[in-house]
């Protein structure tokens, strides 16, 4: 079964050919990062028009690079929530006027069981090709962690009366102000240090002092699952307020605008060794909590395997965290390459070829959800 998969619900534009929900034929995805780079941020009215512009061309170039036809194609999945509203209803309109014209089944995807399936699509390639690489199973806790999402999920799968698979989602916790990858785009911003700003903060930490800076644990009343990074944030601010590194933000901001694009190398020349040591403390201490609830929810629910998903997935310290735990707990920890941790919609595809299987089909009914929950809340239980 080939199907057409379709992301719009934030600030990527993409669209993916895959065959049996694993064999990715053509993956494209563009992004409107240097759109939102001037405002730190994405801005929706200005997401939802570029959307309208590339998405015709994206599915026509994934198309082309499949060397799929459309009439080839044998069902479409598109993302129905959650995300920006106008961003979203590009894809789904977009998505069910194709499914129309062309009389292919079409289904909805919770964009956050995107990430899930990325991680799963991958690992099944990867075993194919080395049959002994671990599996990435289930029961299992999974992190997703994006811009958008920063939520813990028990996740289970059984297999239906028509084999296909039915995977029940519990949420465990999730963050009740900014997500983990909002947090580093604000930290730097604040920092006059350019957007996104998970990447770059990434990238800098190599050259600072992680214990420079010592932020305390972040205390959650109530659900220790749940996530909270706005007070960190808030830290970070109160140690740049007033003092030079407040001034050299603002004189890098200026620098960053009136040079139009600087490469990495010269933005981290405009760091003095302060900031360099702040931002690495910061994603000591966001990767710190990340790490700390995620186990905590895999003892509680007794497993052993942890998949991470998302577009803060692709920072190096999380990966060496959690490589480094999976070692002493003899945890087996699963993360999807860079390319299909962030936004894509060969997730979307993956996803949505379970949907098919179980006959999940959306009609013309279908719309966007801004915000839509993916499973039930529920406590960890082993
Ligand atoms: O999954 P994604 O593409 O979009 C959402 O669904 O939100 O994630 C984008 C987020 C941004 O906040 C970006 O700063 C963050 O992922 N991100 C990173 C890294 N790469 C992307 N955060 C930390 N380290 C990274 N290497
Ligand atoms: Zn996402």
């Amino acid at each position: 079964m080939v199907i057409l998969g379709i992301e719009s619900s934030c600030d990527e534009t993409a669209a993916a050919i895959v065959s049996e929900g694993e064999w990715i034929l053509a993956s494209v995805v563009a992004s409107q990062m240097g759109l939102h780079a001037r405002f730190g941020g994405v801005v929706p009215e200005l997401a939802s028009r570029e959307h309208l512009l590339k998405i015709a061309p994206v599915v026509e170039e994934a198309c082309a690079r499949a060397g799929t036809p459309l009439r080839q194609i044998d069902a479409l999945a598109v993302t129905e929530g959650p995300g920006l509203i106008g961003s979203l209803l590009v894809g789904v309109v977009f998505g069910k006027a194709l499914a129309q014209a062309l009389g292919k089944p079409l289904v909805g995807v919770n964009h956050l069981e995107g990430h899930i399936h990325a991680v799963l699509l991958e690992n099944k390639v990867a075993r194919r090709a080395t049959p002994g690489l671990p599996e990435a199973r289930f029961p299992n806790v999974t992190l997703v962690v994006s811009g958008g999402h920063t939520s813990l999920f028990h996740t289970e799968t059984q297999t239906t009366a028509d084999e296909a698979a039915a995977f029940r989602y519990t949420r465990l916790g999730q963050t009740r102000d900014d997500a983990a990858g909002e947090a580093f785009d604000k930290v730097a911003k604040l920092l006059g240090l350019g957007y996104p700003g998970g990447p770059l903060i990434d990238r800098l930490t190599r050259f600072g002092n992680p214990h420079a800076f010592t932020f305390g644990p972040i205390k959650m009343r109530g659900n220790p699952l749940d996530f909270s990074f706005s007070g960190l944030k808030t830290a970070v601010l109160y140690r740049v307020r007033g003092t030079t590194l407040e001034s050299e933000a603002a004189e890098r901001q200026a620098w960053r605008r009136s040079a139009g694009a600087v490469t990495f190398d010269e933005l981290r020349a405009r760091c003095s060794q302060q900031t360099l040591d702040l931002v690495a403390s910061f994603q000591r201490a966001v990767v710190h909590d990340l790490v700390t609830r995620t186990l905590q929810a895999a003892d509680a629910c007794g497993v052993d395997c942890v998949f991470v998903t998302g577009g803060v997935a692709c920072n190096s310290l999380l990966r060496e965290r959690f490589a480094e735990a999976a070692a002493l707990r003899g945890l087996h920890a699963f993360f999807p390459s860079p390319a299909l941790s962030t936004d894509n919609a060969a997730m979307i595809a993956a996803a949505g070829y379970f949907k098919l299987l179980s006959g999940n089909f959306a009609d013309l009914s279908l719309t966007a959800h801004a915000s839509w929950p993916l499973g039930a809340a529920g406590a960890a239980s082993a």
